[in-house]
């Protein structure tokens, strides 16, 4: 995965290191177990350099209210936590051997390993929320696991959806990935003491920041190469996602329909090269995939515009920043 140390990103993880390094301490703790595939997959996949965007929106939240606790660091490794879960279901699910750079964990492991491994951290997660022991907390963490499982069996239900319209596409990213997002940011906010009006205005600021984030990511897949990414790129109309790029290069595009359709009928079997390059081609040529990055951009916008002006301007500015990142991310 190709990084640079000037991103809004580094300069969030270099303000908040003394936190990201209690984070990735606790990260370790929490994947001790006397079944050694736990530990071992567990920290294959933590180690492998993920961004840590989602725990870090929580630490920069919570930073920007002055939080002096120590609740945000076990918080924001459930959030991780969470979201590395739903990364190894993903990976099988989607049929994908490449993850952040390096094989994924379905790869190396199978896919029973990290199905179960999978349940494993979303448990621990919900353990690590008991021990916080806030029933409003655990009220949110919850609600939002449960909307991430739908949105993931949602998006099953629209496989190959080929009349799929973008609102139905951002349907299923508001609850696939956004509302991780989202609650990131908000539980910043919520071990921070804030009133329900600004709780709820980060809340909206992280669901913004998400659907901002997964458009990039659903460009990305018409856009960027594999090594960049880090992940299989081109991939996601051979497992039937019908993301707004091909929504939009299918308007324009009679042929390119035609040979979506196609493809639909063999159920994304026998996926050639040929009609990868073909579509990625097609749609770059009616400027799919910057449609959906101008989107991204209108979300990022409407995530910014929901800041507090008052605060430490430094991490205001890191926070609007992310949500730029979030929509012109090349990774
Ligand atoms: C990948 O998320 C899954 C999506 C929501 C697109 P990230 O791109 O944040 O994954 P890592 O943690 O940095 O690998
Ligand atoms: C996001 O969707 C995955 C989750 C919310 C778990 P994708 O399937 O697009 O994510 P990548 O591209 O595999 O990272
Ligand atoms: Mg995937
Ligand atoms: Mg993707």
């Amino acid at each position: 995965m190709k990084t640079s140390s000037d991103t809004p990103l580094h300069q969030a993880i270099a303000l908040c290191q003394d936190d990201m390094t209690r984070v990735d301490a606790c990260i370790r703790e929490n994947l001790q177990s006397d079944i050694m595939m736990i530990p071992a997959i567990g920290n294959y996949i933590v180690g492998s350099g993920g961004k840590r965007l989602r725990p870090l929106l929580c630490l920069l939240v919570a930073k920007l209210f002055r939080y002096t606790g120590e609740r945000h660091i076990p918080i924001s490794v459930v959030v991780e936590f969470i979201h590395t879960a739903s990364l190894l279901h993903d990976d099988v699910v989607d049929s994908s051997d490449q993850r952040r750079g390096n094989p994924s964990a379905n790869g190396v492991w199978g896919n029973q390993a990290s199905v179960l491994v999978g349940d494993y951290l979303f448990s621990r997660a919900f353990q690590m929320m008991v021990a916080d022991g806030d029933i409003k907390m655990l009220a949110l963490m919850s609600n939002v696991t449960n909307a991430l499982a739908e949105g993931e069996v949602l998006q099953l239900s629209r496989t190959f959806h080929l009349g799929m319209t973008e609102e139905e596409c951002l349907e299923v990213i508001e609850r696939k990935t956004a509302v991780l997002f989202s609650a990131a940011a908000e539980v910043g906010a919520h071990v921070s003491e804030q009133n329900e009006s600004m709780v709820e205005r980060m809340a909206e600021y992280g669901m913004c920041l998400g659907v901002a984030f997964q458009l990039m990511d659903d460009a990305l897949d018409y856009l960027a190469e594999a090594e960049q990414a880090g992940k299989p790129v081109g991939h996601d109309l051979e497992e039937g996602k019908i993301t707004l790029p091909l929504i939009y290069g299918m308007q324009k595009d009679e042929a390119l329909r035609d040979r979506v359709h196609a493809i639909a009928e063999r159920d994304g079997d026998a996926y050639e090269v040929g009609d990868r390059e073909w579509v990625r081609e097609h749609v770059q040529e009616h400027q799919g995939a910057e449609y959906a990055m101008q989107r991204a951009k209108d979300y990022a916008e409407r995530a910014k515009a929901l800041l507090p002006e008052s605060g430490d301007a430094e991490i205001v500015q890191l926070l609007r920043d992310l949500a730029d990142f979030s929509a012109q991310r090349l990774y």
